[in-house]
């Protein structure tokens, strides 16, 4: 395991008065909470800036570190893998990017792109309630 570092965190939050279904706010934050780890575990940062922008059925989450970059990674780990399942349950994907001028950055949109969108934006209560009821494994 890489050392852990202090660093700096730069949080913004913006959320309007809707919530997202449950579920979908539940698998936003474990995305966001490996995300935070692993700038912890590995970056070795400077900085960590935390952007969440939740506007149902549209979210935006942003989790940037100033460190070392991703490099070759591990072959046997599962965080980033895990990431992505939970953003395709979103019907989404996380992208995990070299940062300028250095760092990674890691993101997940909801609702932006028409065919991405959850069906929450085409029948809001049905597919919502759709989602909330989908237990987590
Ligand atoms: N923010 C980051 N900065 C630097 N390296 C990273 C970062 N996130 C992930 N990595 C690299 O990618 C590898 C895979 O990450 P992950 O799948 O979450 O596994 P784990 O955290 O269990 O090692 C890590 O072992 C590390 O080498
Ligand atoms: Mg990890």
């Amino acid at each position: 395991m890489g050392r852990q570092s202090g660093f700096t965190v730069h949080l913004s939050l913006t959320e309007s008065a809707n919530r997202l279904p449950a579920e979908t706010e539940a698998e936003l934050l474990r995305i966001a909470q490996e995300a935070i780890t692993n700038a912890r575990k590995h970056a070795e940062a400077e900085n960590l800036w935390v952007t969440l922008t939740v506007d149902p059925p549209n979210a935006f989450l942003q989790v940037e570190d100033d460190g070392r970059g991703l490099g070759r990674g591990r072959v046997d780990s599962y965080g980033l893998q895990i990431m992505r399942e939970r953003a395709k349950r979103l019907r989404t994907d996380v992208t995990v990017e070299p940062r300028e001028p250095r760092g990674t950055v890691v993101e997940v949109r909801l609702g932006d792109e028409p065919d991405t969108l959850p069906e929450a934006a085409a029948a809001p209560a049905a597919a919502g309630a759709g989602l909330e009821e989908t237990p987590h494994r």
